[in-house]
């Protein structure tokens, strides 16, 4: 059964679909809209950069929808490698959008926080934008290419990630495999930094985008889990999660002192309000402290657990 009126047969193309998000569309697709067809592109499937299969890809997903999850994501190569991130993140979606163009299918971007430099807090649909970081920009200009091609596309500016189990390039994916060796040999302590976020889950994500495309909804939403969590609190949940607790000591160290090399791109501070969604209704976003249970509860992550020390 449907949870929305997503009974009718459409062709829904992703692209990065082996990625932390575009694998969380294919799977809510298939529990949520089984009627619809997916053709999921991994990068080697399509890289986005490579225009010889836009008409086939047109003809293909006519009328339907484009999840457009495809992208560099990692920030610093971004910045080392600028015209790469370029041709990829602004050509590709300018790809994407020629395909739009060509067949009315419409798009779902996901975008960063970084967008916004975090001063204003919590960021709304109002913040303004202020990128500090190449990527940021970039992202900018692919949105810029997605919004102008049709007002009918939709944009998810949203918060850090959680998801995707071994495709989990962000703070859960690295930091459970890596206090998890820790303990194992023999480790009494770590520092975590303060920086703020909200981990915000992939599957969430792509429900809600699911959600809003039944609806029609259109143009730009903010989106993150509900509350706001820093590294150390978050790092003390999942170690509470998988039974860590009592093997490790988590020692809290300032943003600063922590990850000074990154301060010149990511806000030390980046917090949503789920302003637009909250005001039409259509919010599916979770406590993250409801999200991070569910996924670290998957069997993914028994390899991490220790049972409870006596
Ligand atoms: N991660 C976050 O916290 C976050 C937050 C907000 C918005 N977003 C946005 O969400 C989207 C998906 O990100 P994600 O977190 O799912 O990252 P991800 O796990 O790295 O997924 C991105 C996918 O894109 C693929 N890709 C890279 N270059 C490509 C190319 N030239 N052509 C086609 N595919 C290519 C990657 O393939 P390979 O792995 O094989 O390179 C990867 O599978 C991105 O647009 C990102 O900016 C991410």
């Amino acid at each position: 059964m449907s949870l929305f009126p997503l009974a009718e047969r459409r062709h829904v193309l992703i692209t990065g679909a082996d990625g932390m998000l575009g694998r969380a569309f294919v799977r809510q697709i298939a529990r949520f809209a089984p009627a619809f067809e997916v053709r999921a592109l991994s990068r080697s499937e399509w890289d986005v950069r490579d225009r010889a299969p836009i008409d086939e890809h047109a003809r293909w997903v006519e009328g339907g929808w484009i999840v457009h999850a495809g992208s560099l994501v990692d920030m610093e190569r971004c910045s080392t490698e600028a015209e790469i991130a370029r041709d990829i993140i602004v050509g590709g979606t300018a790809n994407v959008a020629r395909i739009a163009e060509l067949s009315g299918a419409r798009i779902f971007y996901p975008q960063s926080v970084f967008v916004y430099d975090g001063l204003e807090s919590p960021i709304t649909e109002r913040t303004l934008l202020h990128p500090l970081s190449i990527y940021g920009a970039l992202k900018l200009a692919a949105e810029t290419i997605v919004l102008s091609q049709s007002p009918s596309n939709l944009v998810f500016r949203m918060a850090g990630f959680l998801g995707g189990e071994e495709k989990d390039t962000n703070f859960v994916g690295w930091i459970v495999p890596h206090i998890h060796g820790l303990i194992r040999a023999g480790q009494k302590t770590f520092a975590v930094g303060d920086r703020i976020w909200q981990p915000t889950y992939t599957l969430d994500i792509a429900l809600n985008a699911l959600l809003l495309y039944a609806r029609d909804c259109r143009g730009v939403y903010v989106l993150a889990s509900h509350g706001e969590v820093s590294f150390w609190e978050l790092t003390v949940e999942i170690a509470r999660l998988l039974g860590w607790s009592e093997r490790i000591e988590l020692v809290h160290t300032p943003f600063k002192s922590f990850s000074e090399s990154e301060l010149g791109h990511r806000p030390a501070r980046s917090v949503i309000f789920n302003q637009r969604l909250h005001d039409e209704g259509v919010d599916l976003q979770r406590p993250w402290q409801e999200a991070l249970a569910e996924y670290l509860a998957g069997s993914y992550f028994d390899q991490y657990r220790f049972p409870p020390s006596r």
